[in-house]
């Protein structure tokens, strides 16, 4: 009888495991990505705040920890009005070593497995602020994942640049979330 009772209890705990995992999905998502308990951080950069929202939602999804990436010198609308060639993002874009500094940092990167990492897309690829950012860490085994908002060119023209200054980190496939959806966005994240 006693074991009857046992079984049937730990039949309702494993429905009750089920059901929750089917009821807060976000909650594994520290897993994030995967199987495994990842430590998720999700840095952004964002000029006038599109990449910001997608960064929220990812944040969301994830249960990770949300950074901005803030310019030492913030960018005025001047400095981003790309019609005029000599603005500042043009000439930072233009100029390969170019590497804008950076208000504050992350504390303890060291923690963090999965890094999601945004960005505008300027002139077909990353700021160049964001190879600030991925230069001024040891990256070391760490996985990226990067993403970002464009007005239609998409992210592949960024990747190249993202993996040049992610030293020794590995650098998955990203995605372009402009518009997408919150449910789009977490389909995505956890299939990182
Ligand atoms: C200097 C500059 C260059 C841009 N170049 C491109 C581009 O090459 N292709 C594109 O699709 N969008 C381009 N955009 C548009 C931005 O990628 C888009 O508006 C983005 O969502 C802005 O994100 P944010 O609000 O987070 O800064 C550019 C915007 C700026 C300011």
């Amino acid at each position: 009888m006693i074991r009857k009772k046992n079984i049937c209890w730990l039949s309702m705990l494993l429905v009750f495991t089920l059901i929750a995992g089917m009821a807060f999905p976000a909650a594994g998502v520290s897993a994030a990505a995967g199987s495994k308990k990842q430590k998720v951080l999700v840095a952004y950069f964002s000029a006038t705040g599109t990449t910001k929202g997608a960064a929220k939602k990812i944040k969301k999804a994830s249960g990770g920890t949300l950074y901005r990436i803030k310019a030492a010198e913030p960018y005025t609308s001047a400095d981003l009005g790309y019609d005029n060639d000599d603005c500042r993002a043009n000439r930072e874009q233009r100029d390969e070593n170019a590497r804008p500094e950076i208000k504050g940092k992350v504390k303890n990167i060291r923690k963090y497995d999965l890094i999601f990492v945004g960005y505008p897309i300027w002139w077909g690829k990353e700021p160049k602020i964001i190879r600030t950012f991925l230069e001024s860490y040891n990256l070391e085994g760490k996985i990226i994942v990067p993403f970002c908002t464009s007005g239609g060119s998409g992210i592949s023209g960024s990747i190249k640049g993202v993996k040049e200054s992610a030293k020794g980190a590995k650098v998955v496939k990203g995605k372009d979330l402009t518009d997408l959806s919150y449910k789009s966005v977490e389909k995505w994240v956890q299939s990182k």
